[in-house]
């Protein structure tokens, strides 16, 4: 099968991106795997006619927005975002008109027409970096209520958020944490900020997905737990294989994360079946929330 995928990739000029919480098998055939970040900067720069995604609906969309030219397959279409979900954009509509004007920060993980009505983007990366950026004093931050606690702990601009978030990353307590720690006390406790402040304050580190790989990497410690979703134990322990990864909890399981099989990429390859296209109404304001996050760096 990975032979197959491999050759049908090479025939048809397609890149695979695939997220770092993607089963071990799709993430070892991927041209690429990444944060979310990463996987947009990929997408917009790409020179391929297809680009397959191997991660969850927003995130072909995301590919779509960016390069509207190219063919964009997401191999299983049910595959979504529970928190993406949270928020839409008459929802949207209806919060703006309670608030003085400002500014909305949406995280990627939102649909494209969340995306269109919103100033910027940003993703766990760059989250601070495109608040500060803003010459507002007041943010609206959608849809993870986590990521605003986060941005605010560190920006000196008042957040607004919205009441959504992660139902997996928002699971982790900090009593599951201390008995990771009690278990392996000279680990490294890495989060990310979709988790809970709770969690965020006694976290050594906060970092997205790819964020903790390279730590991970170039850090002198020997262990680490990790607070995110554990697709990621995968590529940390394959970059790494002389260090150890243990996860904070193992309810930190993503599903619609775990859809897509080989058997799905070939048959989408094969097939051109799974295609996303944003229209262009929604495309060309989404695509502007996009760009300006991309320029930020
Ligand atoms: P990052 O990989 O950008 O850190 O995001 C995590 C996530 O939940 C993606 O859905
Ligand atoms: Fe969405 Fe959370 Fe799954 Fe990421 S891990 S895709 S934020 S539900």
């Amino acid at each position: 099968m990975k032979d197959k995928i491999r050759k049908l990739a090479r025939e048809k000029n397609a890149i695979i991106l695939s997220h770092n919480y993607q089963p071990p098998e799709i993430q070892d055939i991927a041209d690429l795997c990444g944060d979310s970040l990463e996987l947009s900067i990929k997408a917009a720069g790409t020179d391929a006619d297809i680009i397959l995604f191997c991660g969850v609906h927003f995130m072909a969309e995301t590919a779509s927005i960016l390069s509207p030219d190219k063919t964009v397959l997401l191999p299983k279409q049910d595959a979504g975002c529970p928190m993406a979900e949270m928020i839409n954009p008459d929802l949207l509509t209806a919060k703006l008109k309670t608030l003085p004007p400002m500014p909305v920060v949406t995280y990627v993980n939102s649909s494209a027409a969340v995306k269109a009505l919103s100033t910027i983007c940003c993703t766990s990366a760059n989250v601070v970096k495109v608040v500060n950026s803003l010459d507002a004093d007041e943010v609206l931050m959608t849809p993870d209520r986590n990521l605003a606690q986060y941005a605010a702990a560190h920006t000196h601009k008042k957040i607004h958020s919205w009441d959504g978030c992660c139902p997996f990353h928002d699971r982790l307590r900090a009593a599951d944490v201390k008995r990771a720690k009690e278990m392996h006390p000279d680990a490294i406790f890495m989060a990310h900020p979709e988790c809970r402040t709770e969690i965020l304050e006694i976290a050594d580190i906060v970092l997205s997905t790819s964020g903790m790989i390279q730590y991970a990497g170039t850090s002198g410690h020997r262990s680490f737990i990790i607070g995110t979703e554990v697709g990621l134990l995968y590529p940390l322990q394959k970059e790494n294989p002389d260090k150890k990864f243990y996860p904070a909890s193992m309810e930190l399981m993503c599903p619609d994360m775990k859809k897509i099989t080989l058997a799905d990429v070939a048959a989408s390859l094969e097939h051109l079946t799974g295609q996303i296209k944003v229209p262009e109404h929604i495309r060309i304001p989404a695509f502007k929330s996009v760009q300006d996050m991309i320029a930020i760096k």
